[in-house]
């Protein structure tokens, strides 16, 4: 495999002047500002909202670095991953002509990003078993496949994907691999972060919005070479991550022993549930998960969502996905959220002739 970034940019990216913030070209210390536009008398908040944020967010990257074990140069932050996935396609793929592979079922933001991006999306399918199909991924590459994306662990499927197979990805595409590690913190596998080192193809995405607790800020991150991380960083809008987002971030960052008591609860709560639905009459399947989620396999799946929805319990319903016939997607609540989801699937199940 013969990796060359250069070939892989957009043409137009590589040639851009990135905007440059009234902050990016002053980097001294200062006690008067005028120089962004700003109001300088402050707002009906907190003055420090007046001000525009970091641009390069240096101290959320610096505190990430050490918890995630890697240097800061390598990480980008977008808002939410979905940015991410979106600067990744804005970057690599010229639209009208560059091609990516999903591995469905799977995420729906690579496939809804690469159409708004006008790329075209060739898909192969997962096996059976919910792992890559690796004769099918490598017979729809040609010059102009750009990206690979895959999701581990899967989501909707719930399974991690074979950490040799995402290797022979690596291996063997002169493309972008993003591995989308979005539910990592409750899988059994480790994380990509590390082989960065040794796949400089290799883009792996995670979130503060799954075991941090934290979808409402908005916050995705990027881990990759220092040359594809100066790639999205010139891409990106100036100030992506608001100040309070910084702020509110950088202050969760220090309770990492409570995510991690979240993580176990949740995965206690996760393997419990599974038992209670593996025992109801009609249910075929639980899918072991690796997420915060669980994939269940009923009978009557659309009947039994919409019940549900009657007393007010919200799944989300899979059973019209390929390979996820007759689906639905759980994730795990509460104690309380989840005995309300196991009582009225009792009423629903009481309810039948
Ligand atoms: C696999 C995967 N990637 C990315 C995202 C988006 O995450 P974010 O909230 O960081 O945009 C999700 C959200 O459900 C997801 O399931």
């Amino acid at each position: 495999m013969s990796f060359d970034l250069e070939k892989l940019i957009r043409p137009n990216i590589k040639k851009l002047t990135p905007y440059s913030s009234a902050r990016d070209e002053f980097s001294g210390e200062a006690k008067v500002f005028l120089d962004a536009n700003e109001n300088s008398l402050g707002s009906p908040l907190t003055k420090w909202y007046n001000r525009y944020p970091d641009p390069h967010q240096r101290a959320i990257k610096e505190k990430l670095s050490v918890i995630k074990g890697i240097a800061a140069e390598h990480i980008f932050l977008g808002n939410g991953s979905d940015e991410c996935i979106d600067l990744i396609f804005r970057s690599f793929c010229e639209p009208g002509k560059d091609n990516c592979i999903i591995c469905p079922p799977t995420y729906g933001m690579y496939e809804v990003s690469a159409h708004i991006n006008d790329v075209e999306v060739r898909k192969a399918p997962l096996l059976d078993d919910f792992q890559l199909d690796l004769v099918h991924l490598e017979n729809l590459v040609d010059e102009h496949t750009k990206l690979i994306w895959l999701c581990s662990p899967n989501n909707p499927t719930g399974n991690a994907l074979n950490r040799t197979d995402i290797e022979m990805v690596l291996n063997n595409f002169s493309g972008i691999v993003v591995v989308d590690e979005a539910y990592i913190n409750f899988a059994k596998q480790k994380s990509f972060i590390q082989e960065l080192a040794d796949y400089p193809n290799l883009v792996v995405l995670q979130t503060l919005s799954k075991a941090w607790g934290l979808a409402g800020l908005r916050l995705g991150m990027a881990f990759a070479s220092v040359a594809v991380i100066d790639i999205l960083n010139k891409v990106k809008p100036p100030y992506n991550i608001n100040q309070a987002t910084q702020e509110l971030v950088l202050k969760a960052l220090e309770e990492v022993g409570q995510v991690n008591d979240m993580i176990r609860i949740l995965v206690d709560m996760r393997e419990a549930l599974a038992e209670v639905f593996r025992s109801m009459p009609t249910v075929e399947k639980v899918y072991p998960s690796d997420a915060n989620f669980l994939l269940v396999k009923i009978a009557e799946a659309r009947k039994i969502y919409e019940f549900l929805l009657t007393k007010g319990i919200v799944l989300r319903d899979r059973s019209n996905v390929q390979l996820c016939e007759d689906c639905l997607r759980i994730t795990i609540g509460t104690e309380k959220e989840n005995t309300l989801l196991v009582d009225a699937m009792q009423d629903w199940y009481a309810a039948k002739p």
